[in-house]
């Protein structure tokens, strides 16, 4: 069988790796890919914000499966033109979409749901901000409506610090473009993890949990980024609160698109607050979660991905059951000096080769290109390097081993991924 996977990547690289790994697939393409995913897949060019150019290269290809990584292709209506077109697709239509791609909806959508969430009210003018903000206790946190690139959420000590941040979302001062609307939102204290979930409509399938690492610097402090590290471990979630998510989260999430008519099938990516009055949903994303899918994939059993989500697509994700690896995995991400602000490209990488021979490692790419049979960087965040091993503290031992044989010009990384787990191991010793 044929896989497009759409996107380019370290999650999508390691998509790509996980489909590639099925005896089912003959070819995966990849569009646009990288320099890493052209080693397992072919890749083709495409401007992933052009919806027109996304159905011409699906069209072009026939797969016999696609798969839509980023949230772009998603909000442009990819999966409903490419349904249109009788073509199997793995993820959310436009409107299933919604739910990361506007966060008045998602709110909105869990309070009609009776999800548990944080306390919000929505403001669509300054003059509305300072009444609703009298209801609120700082700190406050200010929300865009749309899609904003990891830019449109500001945590802010003061009302009126969320009152001036609320206006410059109004006015476009603070993202480029004006929002509509604002979210005010209550402040929840706790440990955060994001949680995935299969869906094909109805079912719900649950992924193991992970947990990211959103700040630039050590320790979480710096501005927000992308994300600069993951980790997955059994320890994240026990057994009976995963079942209690897929039965007050998940399950209800899911049954809710439905009966609005909106069926959701893909990835609903929960993020969580795990606070002292219980799960908190701070966010749905409707795809898979960068540097997460890294952290992830590795722990899952070979084929088992490609299986299910064709189940998915089927509609018949009750059907199957998928198999973890009970090692964890840390992934650590190598970053551009300068990110998440601007960083120059096209700095040659050296070292994978002999990184990747380190125990358990697996090197996904994120932005890097090949010139000249060069690896060379072409983003902010380069590499994903993951480990798997028998303690999460040996994951991290082999991931930073092998990035100690990584070189690029500027190359940057966090040296205290999985801290919090580390810490806490520690103290029950
Ligand atoms: P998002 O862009 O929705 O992923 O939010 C970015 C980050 O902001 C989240 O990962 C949380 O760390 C933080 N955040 C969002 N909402 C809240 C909240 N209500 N309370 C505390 N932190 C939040
Ligand atoms: N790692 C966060 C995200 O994918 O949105």
């Amino acid at each position: 069988m044929k896989v497009l996977v759409i996107g380019g990547g370290g999650r999508e690289h390691a998509l790509v790796w996980a489909i590639a790994r099925s005896p089912r697939v003959q070819e995966v393409v990849c569009a646009p890919g990288n320099g890493g995913i052209a080693a397992l897949a072919r890749c083709v060019p495409v401007n992933q914000k052009d919806l027109d150019d996304l159905v011409r290269v699906a069209a072009a290809e026939q797969p016999d499966l696609t798969i839509v990584g980023p949230e772009v292709p998603l909000s442009l209506g990819l999966v409903d033109e490419l349904t249109r077109r009788g073509m199997r697709v793995f993820g959310p239509t436009q409107r299933a979409a919604m739910l990361e791609t506007s966060k008045v909806f998602a709110k909105e959508f869990m309070q009609r749901h009776h999800l548990p969430t944080a306390g919000y009210a929505i403001c669509q003018s300054a003059q509305e901000l300072p009444g609703a903000l009298a209801h609120f206790h700082a700190p406050i946190v200010v929300k865009a409506d749309g899609l904003a690139a990891g830019k449109g959420v500001v945590i802010c000590e003061s009302k009126q610090k969320a009152e001036k941040v609320a206006k410059q979302m109004l006015t476009g001062e603070l993202l480029g473009e004006a929002q509509h609307r604002v979210i005010l939102e209550e402040f929840l204290a706790g440990e955060e993890i994001s949680w995935l979930v299969l869906a094909d409509g109805t079912h719900v399938l649950p992924l193991v949990a992970a947990q990211d690492h959103k700040r630039i610097g050590e320790g979480d402090t710096g501005l927000n980024t992308g994300g600069m590290g993951a980790y997955s471990t059994d320890t994240l979630l026990a057994p009976e609160m995963r079942d209690w998510l897929v039965h007050h989260i998940a399950q209800p999430a899911i049954d809710g698109m439905a009966a609005e008519g909106t069926p959701f099938l893909g990835v609903l990516y929960c993020g969580l607050m795990m606070t002292a009055r219980g799960p908190m949903l701070l966010e749905f994303n409707t795809r898979f979660g960068d540097p997460e899918t890294e952290a992830i994939l590795p722990r899952l059993q070979d084929g088992a991905l490609l299986e299910a989500m064709e189940a998915a697509v089927d509609g018949r994700l009750d059907q199957v059951g998928l198999l973890w690896r009970s090692e964890p995995a840390v992934t650590v991400i190598a970053a551009s000096r300068g990110y998440p602000g601007s960083v120059q490209t096209g700095h040659e990488i050296t070292g994978l080769d002999l990184a990747a021979q380190e125990t358990g490692v697996t090197i996904f790419h994120a932005g890097t290109a090949l010139s000249d049979d060069k690896v060379v960087t072409s983003g902010g965040r380069v590499l994903a390097v993951t480990a798997v091993a028998e303690t999460l503290q040996s994951a991290c031992d082999h991931a930073y081993t092998a990035l100690g044989k990584i070189h690029f010009d500027g190359m940057y990384y966090r040296r205290d991924i999985a801290h919090r787990a580390l810490k806490k191991g520690k103290e029950k010793e």
